[in-house]
């Protein structure tokens, strides 16, 4: 959607939303508005929804949960700035971007970090590590709630397929507007090209960039698919998803509306994490009937690359090498 439409429609979200704030009928909904950069497809919207029904129907209705997908309430770092502000309530926010707003974040964007599914979902089940890391934020106005898989990152591209590092030499491949992830790509020898998710597949189709890295779910609900044909499974990061919202919205709920909100959030965790697999292998045999083909280079010349990575963001920070411990501490033994 174009930018100017967005923001017009953004503005008349705002002044609805204040309209309907300031009244003082007790019997009015309380509106909250959910971001995020998705299809109507895509596992996150479906939980959402869930999100919707549960809310809505465990507080009669006094919550009214409205979620816009699509990007439609503008791209992932504008929705994670507009529920600082509290202009949107919840939005969904990659932890590749949560960086620049907490470095605690930013270990998570360390390429190969975790070494398996199960290692990288124990870390993100484990209240102890995460809790603080939700909070961490609160001070610049929001607080996450929960987390989405978000599976494994990969590299595809138009021209050839990634089978070595080599092969990234001067390609301008897409990442994400963060820091670890552009270092990551250096190191890796590919051109960083940051923007945001709802410009790639132009950017593919007119050449700005030779190819990208997601998982698969952005070859079909993001239709990449249709112009980048290599999709290489190198597997350099398992990056994911976190649910956000303005934290003074938490506070000034009712005991009893918070609670409802954070045991939705406990059931559609749940519910999209279950649904991830599926929907991986769903968008796995659609892409094949794209044309789209599949590759399995050796991942060990792509980790010595970026191992230096892991050092060069521990070496001076003692919270963030305390928490890298934690986390490589519950990687499970026959993974390690
Ligand atoms: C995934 C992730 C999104 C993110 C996107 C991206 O789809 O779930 O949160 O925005 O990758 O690469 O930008």
């Amino acid at each position: 959607m174009n930018k100017r439409i967005k923001a017009l429609l953004l503005a008349a979200i705002t002044s609805l939303s204040v309209v309907g704030c300031s009244s003082s009928k007790d019997n009015e909904a309380k509106v909250m508005r959910v971001a995020h950069n998705q299809g109507e497809e895509h596992p996150i919207h479906l939980a959402l929804k869930e999100f919707e029904k549960i809310v809505e129907q465990k507080t009669n209705n006094e919550i009214d949960i409205q979620v816009y997908p699509n990007e439609l309430l503008g791209g992932q770092r504008e929705a994670v700035e507009l529920t600082q502000t509290g202009a949107i309530d919840i939005a969904v926010g990659s932890i590749s971007l949560l960086e620049s707003f907490n470095k605690s974040y930013s270990v998570f964007n360390l390429p190969y970090l975790f070494d398996s599914k199960e290692h990288y979902h124990s870390v993100m089940n484990d209240d102890e590590i995460m809790n603080k890391i939700y909070e961490s934020t609160r001070e610049s106005g929001f607080v996450g709630l929960t987390w989405f898989d978000a599976g494994s990152r990969n590299m595809y591209t138009t021209d050839k397929p990634v089978m070595k590092p080599e092969d990234l030499k001067g390609k301008k491949i897409r990442v994400q507007q963060s820091q670890t992830n552009i270092r990551m790509m250096e190191l890796l020898g590919g051109s960083a090209t940051p923007m945001s998710f709802g410009e790639v597949y132009t950017a593919l189709q007119q050449k700005v960039i030779d190819g990208a890295e997601n998982n698969e779910l952005a070859l079909t609900n993001n239709k990449h698919g249709e112009v980048a044909k290599h999709y290489s499974y190198n597997q350099h990061a398992m990056i994911p998803d976190i649910l956000i919202m303005n934290s003074k919205l938490l506070d000034s709920l009712s005991e009893e509306h918070r609670n409802i909100i954070l045991d939705a959030v406990d059931e559609i965790n749940k519910f999209e994490v279950d649904a991830w697999e599926d929907k991986v292998n769903e968008a796995v045999e659609q892409s094949k009937k794209m044309g789209v083909n599949f590759y399995y280079p050796d991942i060990e010349p792509f980790k010595e690359k970026v191992l230096p990575l892991h050092e060069e963001m521990t070496q001076d920070n003692e919270e963030i090498k305390t928490l890298y411990n934690k986390i490589q501490e519950k990687a499970p033994k026959e993974s390690k």
